[in-house]
């Protein structure tokens, strides 16, 4: 058996460990251990972190990274570290839909799960969502402190980083509940926070998971303080005027492309219905 079968399967038993939340097992091993690194999964810098091991069917690194959406995801993530990557490495960026349930959340998080996983790079996801946050539960991380508690000055963004153990990958819940998340967005502290950040964490991707466009602001605000956004677009949710209405709203920030979502790539094959697909167009400023 190769080490990532055995890998797999050591996943799969823990699992089905009858202590765990429904959701999700967290593992308390060393890192160094081969037998339950993830697949794909770089040396890790720390080796004493918990290691996550999300039980979601729709973290496609862990549950089927060689089907095609699989393979889409590695396209995607191709095509955005081209992009990214030059003569300034183009850190921060944001994933947005124009309308609620589109597959954001599911999108930055397999992204950066992809990213932290495959390639030698860090990654920072952050759920700037705080009006429906899940990066926490598709992960069974405790929704503590997070990102609305750093913009209102009440930790620091070191404090608040949980290493996941997958790959490379660090997240951020969105972290206490707020009643204006437009204002918020808006203030001279998101922007000089971001600012700092980017420099700080200059040499990982930083993604922000946040609301879609049309029905809540944060995301054009935020938008304009990260260099790329990517656009998800759900096969027969939003109409054609609702994504041009919502491209409309961005104009001015760059586009790194669109990601078409839960579409049926071959009708005639039962095989592939249902999976996602992503598409993405070339860079552009929308
Ligand atoms: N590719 C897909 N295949 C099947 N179901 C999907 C897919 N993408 C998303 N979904 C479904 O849509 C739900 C919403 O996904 P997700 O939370 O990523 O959307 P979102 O755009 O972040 O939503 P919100 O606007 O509430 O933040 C998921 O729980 C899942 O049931
Ligand atoms: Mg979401």
């Amino acid at each position: 058996m190769s080490r990532i079968e055995k890998a797999m399967e050591r996943a799969a038993q823990l699992r089905q460990g009858a202590t765990a939340p429904p959701e999700t097992q967290r593992v308390q091993k060393t890192l160094s251990d081969p037998e339950i690194r993830p697949y794909h999964t770089p040396p890790p810098a720390d080796s004493t972190s918990e290691i996550i091991v999300p039980d979601s069917p729709f973290l496609i690194n862990f549950k089927d990274p060689y089907s095609p959406i699989g393979e889409e995801l590695r396209k995607l993530k191709a095509v955005l570290v081209k992009l990214t990557s030059g003569d300034t490495f183009q850190n921060t960026m944001l994933v947005t839909s124009a309308v609620q349930n589109e597959g954001k959340s599911l999108t930055a998080l397999n992204l950066a799960i992809s990213l932290a996983q495959e390639y030698d790079h860090t990654v920072l996801l952050i759920d700037a969502d705080f009006r429906r946050p899940t990066i926490h539960s598709h992960l069974g991380i405790e929704l503590k402190q997070g990102f609305a508690d750093c913009l209102l000055d009440e930790a620091e963004i070191g404090d608040v980083i949980i290493p996941t153990g997958i790959g490379r990958l660090s997240v951020i819940t969105a972290g206490r509940e707020v009643p204006n998340p437009v204002e918020l967005f808006a203030s001279q502290k998101t922007e000089s926070l971001i600012a700092e950040m980017k420099n700080r964490y200059h040499d990982r991707y930083i993604i922000f998971d946040t609301p879609p466009v049309l029905p809540f602001a944060e995301a054009r605000t935020l938008a304009h303080l990260v260099d790329g956004v990517l656009f998800v677009v759900k096969e027969q949710l939003a109409t054609q005027k609702n994504i041009k209405e919502a491209i409309d709203a961005l104009k001015g920030c760059r586009m790194l492309g669109m990601v078409y979502n839960d579409a049926v790539i071959n009708r005639h094959d039962e095989q592939y219905s249902n999976y996602q697909r992503y598409s993405r167009s070339e860079s552009s400023n929308v």
